[in-house]
This record gives structure tokens, sequence and C-alpha cells, in this order.
């Protein structure tokens, strides 16, 4: 596995493997069970697999939370070694982002609704850093997780509005035994706040908006910031509940049965 961390590097790296086909899994690093299934398709795939691991500071408002994001880099190229990743680009900040950077990617109308209402500018932060990753590193696939469904739904969005040719896989949730959604921002949690945290997947498994508000209502310990229904593909009840200082999002497809999905921007 190779760790490049310039973009000149993984040009390089790839000129040679062109000829077969890349996925890409774009990541923050944090490395947990959910990442790996996105690794374990990407491996089963394609030819090259490509991992970024890059704490993308566009997408974050507050720069606690920036500062406060799990960083394990070691043991995070050790898991991604073992999932069988070919090359890791892990860039600084100054890489993504030279002296004098001004050009954005807004999907506006998608990008200011639920997490958008509470985090503004969060998803101009993802879909510009998602799309200079696309730019690098040039992919035929690239996966991302169900667990953050509106950002699945942004990627899903800038493929097809700039028809790029990528194929964008998107699987399921992993969850803890005890329905806890897998999340980097989980190892934030004491453990009374994990504990108090679990009323936010069995609120969304009832499966109705209204039902999952008064079962959090109920909940001691959390704050709501809202819970709706979502016209994604596939529609879900979403959530975000703040637990102490760690703010967490949960959802649950509305359709049953909803396994990994792919589709290409040409034909959504
Ligand atoms: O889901 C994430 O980890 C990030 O939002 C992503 C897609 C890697 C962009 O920074």
């Amino acid at each position: 596995m190779k760790v490049c961390r310039t973009i000149a590097e993984v040009r390089e790296r790839l000129e040679h493997v062109r000829k077969g086909t890349i996925g890409l899994v774009p990541t923050m690093g944090a490395l947990h069970g959910g990442h790996l299934s996105l690794l374990e398709a990407a491996r089963a795939d394609n030819d090259t697999v490509v991992m970024s691991l890059f704490v993308n500071p566009a997408q974050f408002a507050e720069s606690a939370d920036l500062a406060g994001y799990p960083r394990e880099e070691e043991h995070d190229l050790e898991l991604a070694r073992d999932a069988g990743v070919d090359v890791v680009f892990a860039p600084a900040v100054e890489e993504m982002y030279p002296p004098g950077f001004q050009t954005w990617v807004d999907v506006t109308e998608l990008g200011s609704i639920l997490e958008g209402r509470f985090r503004p500018g969060h998803f101009r932060g993802v879909a510009t850093v998602v799309l200079k990753l696309f730019a690098i590193v040039r992919p035929d696939r690239t996966y991302f997780g169900q667990k953050d469904a509106q950002q699945a739904e942004v990627i899903r969005r800038l493929i097809h509005d700039l028809a790029l040719d990528i194929e964008l896989r998107v699987l399921p949730i992993v969850r803890d035994p005890d329905g806890l959604a897998l999340s980097s921002r989980n190892a934030l949690l004491s453990p009374e706040d994990r504990t108090r945290a679990l009323a936010l997947s069995r609120a969304l498994s009832t499966g109705s908006a209204n039902a999952a508000r008064s079962a959090l209502a109920a909940s001691n310990g959390l704050v709501v910031d809202y819970v709706e229904v979502a016209d994604f593909d596939p529609p879900v009840i979403a959530g975000a509940v703040r637990v102490g200082s760690t703010r967490l999002i949960d959802n649950v497809p509305l359709n049953a049965g909803s396994d990994s999905r792919s589709d290409k921007g040409d034909d959504t």
C-alpha cells in the first residue's frame, strides 16, 4: 500500500493502472466498521482501490468541532492495509486548499435542508472536497455510507448535475448490536452518553416522524435538532441529536430491504 501526500504523487501512482477500474473511498479517517464495509465493496468491485484520508476543514463550521475530530492515522493506515487498499491519499490542508483557493461547489437546495440548516456551509465543504478528490483520482466508482444519507444524496446530485462519469455506490448503515449506528464521533461519547444516544436509532426505527419526536422528547439528556422524513433515494426518516457535546445523526430507510445501491451520473 502506497501512502501519497501530494496530488502529483497520486497522479503518478495511478497513471499505470488506468487500464483497469479505480474505486475511491473518501474518508476523514477514524475508520470503523462502516468504512470497512465501503473498502470491502471497493476491493470486490475494482482493480485498484484508493482511500482518501483527509479531515476537511471546509466542512466544519466550528473550530472546536474540527480540533476535536478523532485522528488516528497510524491505526487507520493499518486498517486500510488489511482491507486491501492500494493507495491512500492523505494530504495536508495546504495541498487541498493552497493559498488563494476560492472555488466552491454548492449543491444549493439539497445542501440547505436538514443538516444544512444546522451546519450552514457544511455541504459546500463536502461537495467541494469530494469534487476535488474526483478530479485528482478520476475514479470509475465511489463509495459512500447510507449513514450520511443527505451527504450521499448531495454527491448523487453533484455527479448527475455535472455529468461526472462516476458510479456512486451507497452501502447500508453498519450498527453496533444495540442499534447505535457506527460513527467516528461515537469515540467522543462517555459511556453514559452512549447509552443515551441509543434513543435516536430506537426512535427512528418506529418509522414515524411524530412517534420518533415524542420518543426523543421523553428521553433524558438529548437535545433534538430535527426528526424529519426526507425524500431521498430511498426516502428516509432522518434525525440529529446532541448528546453532551457530541452531535449524532442517523436515519432509517422507509422502504424495507434497501440494500446497497449504485447509480451513474448520466442515467439518474
Ligand atoms: O463522510 C465523510 O467522511 C466526509 O464528509 C467526506 C465524504 C470524506 C468528505 O470530507
